[in-house]
């Protein structure tokens, strides 16, 4: 367990830091009945008292039920990808409600749209923008075009693994690897509508070439962001050019 603060990646007292989060829909909504929406709200609401937060919203469950009908009826993989992006935003509209007067009562469709919304000091919250990637590629992307602090990637597993840690009982988590070792990782992947990794290709490869952090971590609870970003307490990966020590806040 690291017990650095995310703010070790800036001071506070400058202008807002900014942090990109890509918010799994499999966290978000593991089913729509049992959602973590409520829970989220009030640590998200805390972080962005501090930060100008970014949220990106991913279709989880629902997105892949869509692409696998759409597959079935010989629908082509990018209209498929399309869907699954109209999925992402529907489940960005809930928390954008959700959040209230917090949030930018829209959700951005572009990045230019989210740096123009941010203007307003608010949460902005978004989803998927084109086929052919995952919500992770587009909050990779924000990460870089806002110059964001940090990019989080909030997700069902605490880090990264060698293997699938829901398969692999002996599968190993790494505390840190360097933007090329994840590109390893994850540059075996064929990339489909529904892809479910624990990180995107496009998103691997924009880590690199932006260099901001990225740390993947448990959203199952959401206390873990909480603790990871106000705190600095967190259990997962890290990727980064250089190994950051660990530093109180
Ligand atoms: P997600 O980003 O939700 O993918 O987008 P995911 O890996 O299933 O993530 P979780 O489960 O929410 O964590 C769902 C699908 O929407 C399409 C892709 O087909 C993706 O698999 N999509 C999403 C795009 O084509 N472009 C985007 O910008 C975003």
């Amino acid at each position: 367990m690291y017990n650095n603060s995310i703010c070790a990646f800036g001071t506070k007292n400058s202008a807002m830091k900014k942090i990109v989060i890509s918010l799994g829909g499999s966290i978000l909504f593991p089913s729509l009945e049992q959602n973590r929406v409520q829970n989220y709200v009030p640590v998200l609401k805390e972080i962005a008292l501090q930060y100008q937060l970014f949220v990106v919203v991913g279709g989880g469950g629902e997105a892949r039920r869509y692409i696998k009908t759409a597959r079935d009826l010989g629908i082509d993989e990018g209209t498929a990808d399309e869907i699954g992006i109209l999925i992402t935003r529907l489940n960005a509209t809930m928390l954008v409600a959700a959040m209230g007067d917090d949030a930018y009562p829209r959700v951005a469709e572009s990045h230019a749209e989210a740096k123009k919304f941010a203007e307003h000091k608010k949460c902005v919250i978004m989803g998927g923008i084109t086929p052919g990637q995952t919500t992770d590629a587009v909050a990779a992307i924000l990460a870089e075009r806002v110059h964001a602090s940090v990019f989080i990637n909030v997700t069902s597993v605490d880090g990264i693994y060698n293997t699938d840690p829901k398969k692999d009982k002996k599968a190993k988590r790494y505390d840190y690897l360097t933007p090329r070792q994840l590109l390893e990782i994850v540059g075996n992947v064929q990339l489909v509508a529904g892809l479910n990794t624990v990180l995107d290709i496009v998103a691997a490869r924009v880590v690199e070439r932006s260099g901001i952090p990225l740390v993947v971590l448990d959203g199952t609870d959401p206390k873990n962001l909480r603790s990871a970003i106000l705190n600095g307490n967190y259990k997962g990966t890290i990727v980064s050019n250089k190994k950051i020590q660990p530093l109180p806040i």
